[in-house]
């Protein structure tokens, strides 16, 4: 196993096209020679994570996500060699309505990963099994044949793994993914409305528009609607694209829990325009994933992605965080290393919280913990619950009201600002009024307010991590 890494280092000495020679000439089969170790190792661990697949037993072939489980790996975990954790916990932190939050553990004690607050957990999902066995049986497939995978290094696995781990089945079917399958029907007028919806054209255009943006079909959708197409599910395989890792902001410090990892997590479900109720594939699962007494902890592969949103070296320096809705979590990392550090008799600076849900008595996750800290002095809160009044009330407009406390914190005391949450709008609005708190507060120009502020991204005092 040492070969590869001491490789490496010498290949880093040499010049560019002697590297790429040895790369390819040694280093390559090397790694090869790596993966069937491994997998033959596999073979000896008794893998939960596989049990629901036909390879329990003899996983020659199965998932290569399943040979990490192996306590004695020496490999670090990364994205083609992520941990199999166990998850410890998993509970609803939602006190009412109808959607779900998910605070979920996994146990990361024998993995040697490590993490700080701020960094991603990124899960390898696996999709819904009732959707691999519908996409079985309308392509007439025994879903235990093998199949190799190209872009997983030619890896030989079954329809039911790769359609289970590998492949994004419910991802939106492209124009061009369309177009492929087009070529299937046996239909011509099916065959001709999928090559229009294909097309650059306004008819095309609206036609795609209406079948795929708002009906929002998978390929199941497509292949029960249009009955006369019919492709071959190895075509299927080669067409669909990969299953990507989620990522989730770690809602934990290792500081407090240096043995697991929390997130928090949103369930995704959503009705589109045409009624079709369509579910997340990573919250889906991690939601039917609780631990159950008397059975064996659910187990996913993780791995652990570093991030720039950190905590100034100093704890007595001022932060404002901003979150809202599931925005929360790296901020709860956050608190808790302030926490603990206050708990030592450690100075701690201002640390003011400004979260937005939408009810107080629905969504106000982690309620509890954060009254706690505000209780101890830690934490001055600042909440906004939008829909609890007529009129909404949402973070931006308490930030509003402040403009002088940030220019204090950002421009006179050198202290840090964080924003988390939604991409779309929320953290646009938020950089408008920090920009708007610079410039009437802080007595800049227009330009050298967005000057300045650029110089506090590029110095990480103002850190944005937001998704859509
Ligand atoms: C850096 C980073 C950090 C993140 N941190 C967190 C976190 O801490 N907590 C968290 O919950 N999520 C977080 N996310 C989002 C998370 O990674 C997943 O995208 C999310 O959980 C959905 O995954 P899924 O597999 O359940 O849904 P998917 O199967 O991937 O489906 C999601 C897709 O469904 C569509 N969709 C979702 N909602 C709607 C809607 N209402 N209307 C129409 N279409 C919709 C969108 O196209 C969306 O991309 C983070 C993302 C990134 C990039
Ligand atoms: N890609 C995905 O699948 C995925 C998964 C998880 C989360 N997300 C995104 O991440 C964000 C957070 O999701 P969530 O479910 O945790 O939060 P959420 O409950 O949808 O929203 C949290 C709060 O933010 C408010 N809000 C809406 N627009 C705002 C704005 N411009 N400025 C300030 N506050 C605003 C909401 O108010 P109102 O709702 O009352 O307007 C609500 O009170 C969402 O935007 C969501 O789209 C995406």
């Amino acid at each position: 196993m040492d070969a590869p890494r001491n490789m490496g280092t010498i290949i880093r000495t040499l010049p560019h096209y002697l590297s790429n020679l040895i790369n390819r000439r040694i280093e390559a089969p090397l790694r090869k020679l790596e993966n069937k170790v491994f997998y033959f190792n596999k073979r000896s661990y008794d893998d939960n994570y596989c049990h629901n697949d036909e390879h329990s037993n003899s996983c020659i072939d199965a998932c290569q996500i399943c040979v990490t489980w192996d306590k004695n790996c020496t490999r670090p975990f990364d994205a083609n060699n992520p941990f199999l954790a166990q998850i410890i916990t998993n509970k609803e932190l939602h006190k009412g309505g109808n959607r779900s939050c998910l605070h979920v553990e996994f146990d990361i004690s024998d993995s040697k990963m490590e993490y700080e607050a701020g960094d991603y957990v990124a899960v390898y999902p696996k999709n819904n099994s009732r959707l691999v066995e519908r996409l079985g049986e309308l392509t007439n497939t025994d879903l235990s044949k093998g199949i190799t995978l190209a872009n997983k290094g030619n890896q030989i696995t079954s329809y039911r793994t790769a359609l289970s781990h590998y492949i994004e089945i419910t991802a939106l079917p492209s124009t061009d993914v369309i177009r492929k399958l087009a070529e299937y029907c046996s239909n011509e007028s099916d065959k001709n409305k999928m090559l229009l919806m294909a097309t650059n054209s306004k008819e095309g255009k609206t036609l795609y528009k209406s079948f795929v943006e708002e009906a929002s079909p998978n390929i199941v959708h497509i292949l029960e609607d249009i009955k006369s197409c019919r492709p071959p599910l190895n075509h299927i395989c080669s067409l669909l694209p990969h299953l990507q890792p989620r990522y989730y902001s770690i809602s934990s410090s290792p500081k407090l829990f240096p043995e697991s990892v929390h997130v928090t997590a949103v369930v995704v479900k959503y009705k589109t325009k045409s009624g079709r109720v369509k579910q997340g594939v990573a919250t889906t699962w991690l939601a039917g994933n609780k631990p159950q007494k008397g059975e064996p902890l659910p187990r996913v592969p993780i791995y652990i992605r570093k991030s720039e949103f950190r905590l100034p070296q100093s704890m007595q320096t001022p932060i404002i965080m901003v979150g809202t809705g599931t925005g929360l979590a790296p901020f709860r990392g956050f608190l808790q290393e302030r926490a603990h550090a206050q708990r030592n008799g450690n100075e701690v600076g201002d640390t003011i919280l400004y979260f937005g849900c939408r009810h107080r008595h629905q969504d106000f996750i982690y309620q509890e913990e954060l009254e706690e800290y505000e209780k101890s002095g830690l934490l001055k809160l600042n909440l906004a619950f939008s829909r609890d009044q007529a009129d909404k009330v949402y973070v931006t407009h308490l930030l509003e009201q402040n403009l002088e406390q940030i220019w204090n914190v950002l421009g006179n005391r050198n202290g840090h600002f964080y924003v988390c949450g939604d991409a779309n709008n929320m953290a646009v609005n938020v950089r408008d009024i920090v920009l708007k708190s610079i410039r009437e507060i802080g007595g800049k120009s227009h330009q050298d307010a967005v000057k300045l502020l650029n110089n506090l991204k590029s110095t990480k005092k103002y850190c944005s991590d937001t998704w859509s």
